[in-house]
């Protein structure tokens, strides 16, 4: 198993690259499912998460190629096994977003439940709840989801919001399979997440009908069929925003390049109540800190509110602060495994419920610590460039997960991080 050593502290400084967006990769890859044919797909990160997507595709008889560039050409001329199996569903839970497009395009379709995950228990409901609202006939058997529309599938009303609000992949499930209902559909607390947009602008370039993009509710005039396209996947406002945090925490400056920052407004926002420099640039911005970090409080939402998945890397930065912040996780509220290694590494984090109360004091110092998820990883390499000493992050199969060439990256601006192998 391989681990990384982390010499600290460094400051970090130069350029950086995005890369294509791991999350709006994924669901564009399940969309190519609708057109027979292939589609031509740019800036697909080289993630393991999206080789993993990749051989779920092939397995349903896609072919899927990769050229040069991060392209990716996915072949879906031919689909005769519309299954997800548990071997793959249970590596990768987006798997899941695979229902909506099968069921319109094969009108059956058996995919595994998949199981429960480091941040949480991830039901399912709302997939469901809006494919039977389309006439999917679904059921449970022997842990697979099983769903059937042999008479297709026909648009209606749909209310998709859940206790935490909005789902992402529970948006692009019904999302995919209502462009070839018949009829209209409207989905009333839709995911407005850019990685949600991104998918129904791929969409509508193979010629869906989909209006309101990007707000809570989507209306989707089903269409008889659709073509394959060429798209270029958003650049990752993850990896983007742990790139500002890792300028701030080292107190240095990135120029960051393929960052869209219309896309990152709470995070830029969040940055700058800080005391962090984030300046707008041709394609994407230069943050840049030094001095002390203020203390702020931080409440994760679904967009356009604060990202859940970049609550831990600022609990690092925050660990740093002058003072206390409170941070409250909306989205996932037991995602918090990296408090635990944020405290080998003497941080003063106290969590109660899906609270965290972080009380800055400036420093922290360097350990051996655990990576319980792909977040969570990015956050112990934050803590570990800014801590004294060396620190070790074991399990970094998660980084590798959603972040590409993540060392390599750090590396160039001026971090030490060696990947080793124990
Ligand atoms: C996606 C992202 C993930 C991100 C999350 C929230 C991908 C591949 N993953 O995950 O990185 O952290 O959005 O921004 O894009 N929920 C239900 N019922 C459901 C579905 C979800 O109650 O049927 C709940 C979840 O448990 C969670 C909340 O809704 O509390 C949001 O989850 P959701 O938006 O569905 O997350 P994903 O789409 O799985």
């Amino acid at each position: 198993m391989q681990h990384f050593r982390i010499d600290g502290p460094c400051r970090l400084n130069g350029d950086i690259e995005v890369s294509g967006s791991k999350n709006a990769s994924l669901p564009i890859m399940a969309a190519a499912i609708l057109a027979p044919g292939k589609s031509i797909l740019k800036k697909v990160p080289n993630l393991v998460d999206i080789s993993l997507c990749g051989d779920l595709l092939e397995e349903l008889g896609c072919k899927v190629t990769r050229g040069p560039l991060n392209e990716m050409i996915i072949d879906a001329s031919v689909i005769d096994n519309p299954v997800g199996a548990y071997e793959t569903v249970s590596k990768l839970r987006a798997s899941i977003c695979i229902l909506g497009p099968l069921l319109a395009r094969c009108g059956k379709v058996r995919v595994s439940l998949p199981g429960g995950c480091a941040i949480g228990f991830r039901p399912i409901d709302l997939h469901v709840r809006g494919l039977r609202a389309l006439g999917a006939d679904i059921s449970m058997e022997y842990g697979d989801v099983v769903a059937e529309a042999p008479n297709g599938l026909v648009g209606t009303e749909i209310f998709l919001g859940g206790s935490f609000g909005s789902s992402v992949l529970g948006t692009a499930n019904v999302l995919m399979a209502a462009t070839l209902a018949k009829g209209t559909t409207v989905i009333e607390s839709a995911a407005c997440e850019p990685e949600i947009v991104d998918l129904a602008n791929f969409l509508n370039k193979m010629g869906a009908k989909i209006s309101g993009i990007g707000s809570p509710c989507l209306t989707i005039e089903g269409v008889k069929e659709l073509h394959p396209v060429g798209h270029e996947v958003i650049p990752d406002r993850i990896e983007a925003g742990t790139f500002m945090a890792a300028a701030a925490i080292t107190r240095g400056e990135l120029h960051i390049n393929n960052c869209n920052l219309s896309h990152m407004l709470a995070v830029v926002d969040k940055l700058r109540q800080i005391g962090v420099t984030v300046e707008p640039v041709e394609n994407g911005c230069v943050v840049s800190h030094e001095g002390p970090i203020r203390a702020v409080n931080i409440t994760t939402q679904p967009h356009p509110g604060f990202p859940t998945d970049l609550q831990a890397q600022f609990m690092a930065l925050l660990c740093l602060a002058d003072g206390n912040s409170i941070i409250v996780e909306k989205v996932f509220p037991n995602r918090f495994m990296h408090v635990a290694e944020l405290s080998r590494m003497s941080a003063n984090v106290t969590k109660e419920g899906s609270i965290v109360i972080v009380s800055g004091q400036g420093k922290l110092v360097a350990a051996p610590v655990m990576a319980s998820d792909l977040r969570a990883s990015a956050t112990l390499v934050l803590a570990g460039m800014v801590a004294e000493g060396t620190t070790i992050v074991q399990r970094i199969y998660h980084i590798d997960r959603g972040y590409e060439k993540l060392e390599v990256k750090l590396n160039a601006v001026g971090a030490n991080i060696i990947r080793e192998r124990a």
